[in-house]
């Protein structure tokens, strides 16, 4: 077992085929065993060792968007053990974009690969994440900074007539319905329990939460430019629109309308705040989500650190 870099953040890797090393990864996590795990594969060649024939529009969503950020839930197939798929009768599958975990499956075979974080935790973007993490019991592939730094996009594409995003990532609904021809919408929080349980089980956990208090701060502006805030001075800051707030001397980080790099270094500045002991980590509300899109998945995660995610 090792972490592995991929272009999302760092996994925590064990073969399929190895049951001990799969067990291992919820016992190292910590992580509930009815959280699912995602099955990182090399290619869409071995898709059918895992799920039932997919239906033609998540095929294309697989050759158009894999490898990448994208993974899928299909029909499982009955010999996939229930440890990976927390006995449900669906299974996740994703080709990483990232030459060192590409090359690991090409040489192990299939790979489940969580997130390498403690369970709860902001996902690792950089080797030293998992250092602090696990305080170097923890075996780590250095790929650098992962290049988008928010967990791919999980689309159930059971249902040939519309797909559903159960977890926002880099390709949100547009490109998602462009290419798939079909329609595909967000999960809401209202379908959390129905009648067959969560959707997706991984939705009912705590996640993405630094020790520090996570809150919104509204994008209210002086006409001089300066924010309409009065903050703590053990806080971090962090704004996408330009300008200062008054009267606060506390570490502000301006992102300049720059969505993709703020996605890169959030769990890195949610990590930052704790080490350097900032108890409090302000947000500038986000925009509408249809400007950029990776504004669903920045919403959803920062919302799940607030813990009021709804
Ligand atoms: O970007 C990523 O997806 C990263 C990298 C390492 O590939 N992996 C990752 O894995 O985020 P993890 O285990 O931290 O998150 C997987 C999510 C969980 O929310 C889990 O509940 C959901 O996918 N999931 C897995 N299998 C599922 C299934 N059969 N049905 C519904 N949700 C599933
Ligand atoms: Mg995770």
């Amino acid at each position: 077992m090792e972490t592995v870099p991929t272009e999302t953040v760092y996994g925590l890797a064990a073969v399929v085929a190895d049951p001990k090393a799969v067990d291992a990864i919820f016992r190292i996590k910590g992580r509930p065993q009815d959280n699912p795990l995602i099955v990182h594969v090399d290619g869409i060649h071995q898709v059918g060792q895992f799920a039932e024939e997919p239906c033609e529009a998540a095929k294309k969503l697989m050759e158009v968007f894999w490898p990448g950020p994208l993974t899928l839930i299909l029909s499982k197939k009955p010999d996939v053990p229930d440890t990976i798929t927390a006995g449900l009768d669906s299974v996740a599958l994703r080709v990483p974009a990232h030459p060192i975990i590409l090359d690991v499956i090409q040489k192990t075979g299939p790979l489940v690969a969580p997130s390498a974080n403690p369970s709860g935790k902001p996902s690792p973007t950089r080797a030293s994440h998992v250092e602090q993490d696990y305080e170097g019991t923890i075996c780590v592939v250095d790929g650098g900074n992962t290049q988008i730094g928010l967990e791919s996009t999980v689309v159930d594409c059971r249902d040939p007539q519309e797909f559903v995003i159960l977890r926002p990532g880099a390709l949100d609904t547009a490109s998602l319905s462009h290419v798939s021809q079909i329609p595909v919408r967000h999960w809401k929080s209202e379908e959390a329990v129905s009648a067959e349980g969560f959707r997706s089980p991984g939705m009912k956990y705590t996640h993405y939460k630094p020790n520090a208090s996570v809150y919104w701060i509204p994008s209210e502006r002086h006409p001089d430019g300066t924010l309409r805030a009065s903050l703590p001075d053990n806080s971090l800051l962090i704004l996408h629109s330009a300008g200062q707030p008054e009267l606060f001397s506390g570490r502000v980080v301006h992102v300049e309308g720059d969505f993709s790099t703020m996605a890169t270094l959030l769990y890195d500045l949610f990590r930052w705040a704790d080490r350097i002991g900032l108890q409090y980590i302000y947000i500038e509300s986000l925009p509408e989500e249809s400007l950029h899109p990776i504004l669903p998945a920045l919403n959803n995660r920062i919302s799940k650190a607030i813990g009021a995610y709804s």
